[in-house]
């Protein structure tokens, strides 16, 4: 097993001696096992010292570090970057050994740092583009959203509409949160648009869908000299500059980061990984949360100091279930918006839509008419048209569905907290529970639950 693992593996005993060094970890540092196992660490690798290797030092604390990444050339002269969990074996009260497992993750980052790349090219040919003709509204080079896409007769969705076209005419930094599909990208693309910033980059970025080293260097920036390998690099930062940044799910942004970030939005100056100097930004920041941001911060999720920066304005989307009255129009805009205006829809599925309580939101209702759609003959969307979880669900049964949803929804928490229990970490209790990482921790929120704290930050 060890050997066909695709994650280096590396066990040192209590003396700092290789025991265990498989396929994987041989070929990250370009050595072969026979040059590393019953060899002391430091005489294998001259760079490191007692302090500096992570095998030695949890051997030492016995505190694991975990999810760190190192960017390093290897025996081979290659550069590798890998995420590094570094745990200690215990007999007893009695450490007898660590273990380092590593994640090869040199092909995501270059290919993260491609994106970048590739999104200055774009940008520098838009400026080309733009020099000499006037400043004209609508003329970004993606179509993006409007405040005329944010369909709604509900006070709360007209509060929203009214709210994004006075925070568009200011400067002040924004807050938007709601469940999943709930418009957030959509409002603050609309606060985008409507602002003097339309002509300048929006960019957007999910702060939860990269590892903390490669977001950090994606968001601000790296330069020559930061680390092994590192090239100079704007960051989104300074790639947004004049324009929007959309940072989506902030409270799962390591707090470090947050910290930094807030700083880069009092100074208005960022600092890119490794770089002496500082140079000035412009950019307007607009995150989002999909709990309320108050919880996040109780949860410790999301820093005080920087809800309060971003908060000056807050704008909160109520879930579909709670504005049924917006249903009907939100039916007629998205058969218009697929070319089908022409098409009806019966009374009897109107009635399941008003019933049904939309866990996917609009998105989930976008996806439910554009799939009974497929299914048309007629000009009537009827109920055998929509998806059965929509269709399935009278008045009359909505007694028994709300506890058996609330008996799985217990179930679903409990077994989260015992995984948590036996894992220790977020991702172990996902690889427990056979789910990707991101979808427990959205689960989690959902639930409330909090991380057991393991990340040690860097
Ligand atoms: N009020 C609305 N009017 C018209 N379309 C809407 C509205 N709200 C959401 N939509 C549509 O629903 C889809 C989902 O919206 P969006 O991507 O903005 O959601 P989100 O809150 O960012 O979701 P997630 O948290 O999953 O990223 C989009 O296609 C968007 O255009
Ligand atoms: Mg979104």
């Amino acid at each position: 097993m060890l050997e066909v693992a695709s994650e280096g593996i590396h066990v040192v005993d209590e003396r700092g001696v290789t025991v265990v060094y498989n396929k994987a970890a041989s070929e990250l540092d370009g050595l072969l096992p026979e040059e590393v196992l019953g060899k002391h660490v430091l005489d294998v690798f001259p760079s490191l010292t007692q302090e500096s290797s992570t095998l030695l030092r949890v051997l030492r604390t016995g505190i694991p570090e975990i999810a760190k990444q190192q960017t390093f050339t290897n025996y081979k002269g290659k550069t590798i970057t890998t995420i590094n969990s570094t745990y200690p074996i215990t007999h007893g009260d009695e450490i007898i050994g660590a273990c380092e497992l590593s994640t090869d993750i040199t092909r995501i980052k270059e290919m993260a740092e491609r994106i970048a790349d590739l999104s200055q090219e774009l940008r520098n040919k838009e400026r080309r583009e733009h020099t000499g003709t006037p400043r004209t509204r609508g003329k970004v080079s993606r179509k993006l959203f409007t405040v005329d896409d944010i369909v709604g007769q509900s006070a709360v969705m007209r509060e929203v509409r009214r709210q994004v076209i006075q925070v568009a005419r200011t400067q002040s930094n924004v807050l938007v949160w709601g469940e999943t599909g709930t418009g957030k990208e959509l409002v603050v693309q609309a606060i985008h648009s409507a602002s003097d910033r339309a002509d300048a980059p929006f960019v957007a970025q999910n702060c939860a869908a990269l590892p903390e080293g490669l977001l950090e260097g994606l968001v601000f920036g790296t330069s020559k000299g930061g680390f092994t390998g590192a090239q100079d690099r704007p960051g989104l930062l300074e790639l947004a500059s004049g324009g929007t940044l959309y940072l989506d799910e902030i409270d799962s942004m390591p707090l470090g980061l947050q910290a930094k970030l807030l700083r880069v939005i009092q100074d208005r100056r960022v600092r890119r990984i490794g770089d002496v100097n500082e140079r000035p930004v412009d950019v307007r920041i607009i995150a989002s949360t999909s709990i309320p941001p108050r919880q996040a911060v109780e949860q410790g999720l999301m820093r005080a100091d920087l809800y309060f920066r971003l908060s000056v304005v807050e704008i909160g989307l109520p879930p579909l279930r709670k504005r049924q009255e917006d249903i009907p129009l939100l039916c007629s805009h998205f058969l218009r918006k697929h070319g089908k205006g022409n098409i009806s829809i019966s009374p009897e599925v109107m009635s399941a839509f008003l019933t049904y309580d939309w866990p996917g939101n609009v998105r989930e209702l976008e996806h439910a008419i554009e799939g009974s759609l497929a299914f048309l003959t007629g000009n009537t969307i009827e109920l055998q048209h929509i998806p059965p979880t929509v269709r399935g669900i009278t008045a009359s049964a909505t007694i028994s569905r709300g506890s058996i949803r609330n008996q799985l929804k217990n179930h679903e928490k409990a077994a989260i907290e015992e995984a948590l229990k036996q894992g220790g970490s977020v991702s172990q209790a996902a690889r427990i529970l056979g789910i990707p990482r991101q979808t427990l921790q959205y689960r989690m929120k959902i639930h409330g639950i909090r991380a057991p704290r393991l990340r040690t930050g860097k």
